[in-house]
């Protein structure tokens, strides 16, 4: 009944997309339910080893034989600059201490980083998962042809019009466009960060009237009105986080949930803070510690390495403090529902509003 250019190449019934949480939130039960209830369930496998991986394809074969897809981190060059890593662990002492928690060494290299991507894509392509997405970048035109001769879908994201010009040239079947409501990590990956923060209101007509691909719309959608809006300002799909997030089917932790279910539109911010990569998220002491410290932090993902133990000691002790609160700009929508029930809404309000669809 919805179907239109997104859906058939998806082999989906409805153009709802639940978006790759990597760290947590995207449990095979949330995956499996949202391609059983006729969206699109993604793992978000940026942090995770090819083993992980490769059980989690297999625990979500094992509830569902819908497609599902892999969301995966395009990794970026960056410099180990021993001057900020110092820095960086100058600011950080205290909140160690506080939380008890030992300093942690930094090993991520690029060389490694590269290495688990192409490792990442080898179980994509033995186990023939049928829709790869990328953020923060674009594979190689060697990568792509690859997956491509799989005819694995692929999926771009993109912050801005050229960003999604890139998407188009390099061969992606379809492109996220990402506003700046949009919770979590900013895909950016050409230009400055700074000059990428577009509203989705924006954005989605204007790389519409500039590509021809199906655009997946992410960024503050939380209901019908929401899938509406993007569908006329040019989008035919939607990605979801913060709305999935808050499912009894995700992983995310409890604290987290929690925080988002009582927090206001004003309390939610962009920071580089937690990972030296800019996201958005709920403000809470961490970030407010290291505001003025923003641009002196390692880059992406030395500081995410850097606060991991921090984090993690924030959520054990039960405190939000030192926690990455991933939200989006819509956090008074969010609701606590099993997947089904979260689906029959947003595709009850959806067809209220649009009934032909
Ligand atoms: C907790 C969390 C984790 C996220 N992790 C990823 C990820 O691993 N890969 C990705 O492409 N996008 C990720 N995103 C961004 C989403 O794809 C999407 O752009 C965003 O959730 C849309 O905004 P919304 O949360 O208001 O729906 C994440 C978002 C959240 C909230």
């Amino acid at each position: 009944m919805w179907e239109n250019d997104l859906t058939r190449v998806l082999n989906i019934n409805y153009p709802i997309i639940q978006a790759p949480m990597a760290g947590g939130p995207t449990t095979s039960e949330l995956v499996a339910a949202v391609s059983n209830a006729g969206g699109l369930g993604m793992i978000g496998a940026g942090y995770l080893r090819p083993d992980q991986l490769r059980n989690q394809i297999c625990e979500i074969r094992r509830l569902t034989d819908k497609p599902f897809g892999v969301n995966l981190f395009v990794p970026n060059r960056y410099t180990a600059d021993e001057g900020k890593l110092q820095t960086a662990n100058t600011l950080l002492q205290p909140i160690r201490e506080e939380l008890q928690v030992e300093e942690e060494p930094v090993h991520p290299t690029f060389e490694q980083d590269i290495k688990t991507f192409q490792d990442q894509l080898n179980i994509i392509m033995e186990e023939k998962i049928p829709i790869c997405s990328f953020t923060f970048g674009i594979p190689s035109p060697q990568i792509i042809m690859k997956l491509k001769e799989l005819s694995i879908v692929l999926i771009g994201t993109a912050t801005t019009v050229k960003e999604a010009v890139l998407n188009e040239n390099a061969g992606m079947d379809a492109v996220v466009v990402q506003g700046v409501e949009a919770g979590g990590h900013r895909g950016t990956f050409y230009g400055k960060d700074s000059e990428s923060l577009i509203g989705l209101m924006s954005l989605i007509p204007q790389v519409a009237d500039v590509i021809r691909l199906p655009l997946i719309a992410a960024g503050g959608i939380m209901d019908g009105r929401g899938i509406m809006a993007a569908k006329f300002l040019g989008a035919i799909g939607v990605q979801m986080g913060t709305a999935f997030l808050l499912c009894e089917e995700s992983g995310a932790n409890n604290l987290h949930k929690e925080a988002i279910m009582k927090a206001t539109e004003d309390q939610v911010v962009l920071t580089r803070a937690f990972s030296g990569k800019m996201a958005r998220g709920l403000h809470n002491s961490f970030i407010e510690k290291m505001k003025n410290y923003e641009e002196v932090l390692p880059d992406y993902p030395l500081q995410n390495e850097l606060t991991k133990a921090i984090r993690k000691t924030s959520a054990t002790k039960g405190t939000t403090g030192h926690m990455s609160l991933w939200s989006g700009q819509s956090p008074r929508l969010a609701k606590k529902l099993t997947v089904r029930d979260l689906m029959n809404k947003i595709i009850f309000e959806t067809e209220r509003l649009h009934p032909k669809l």
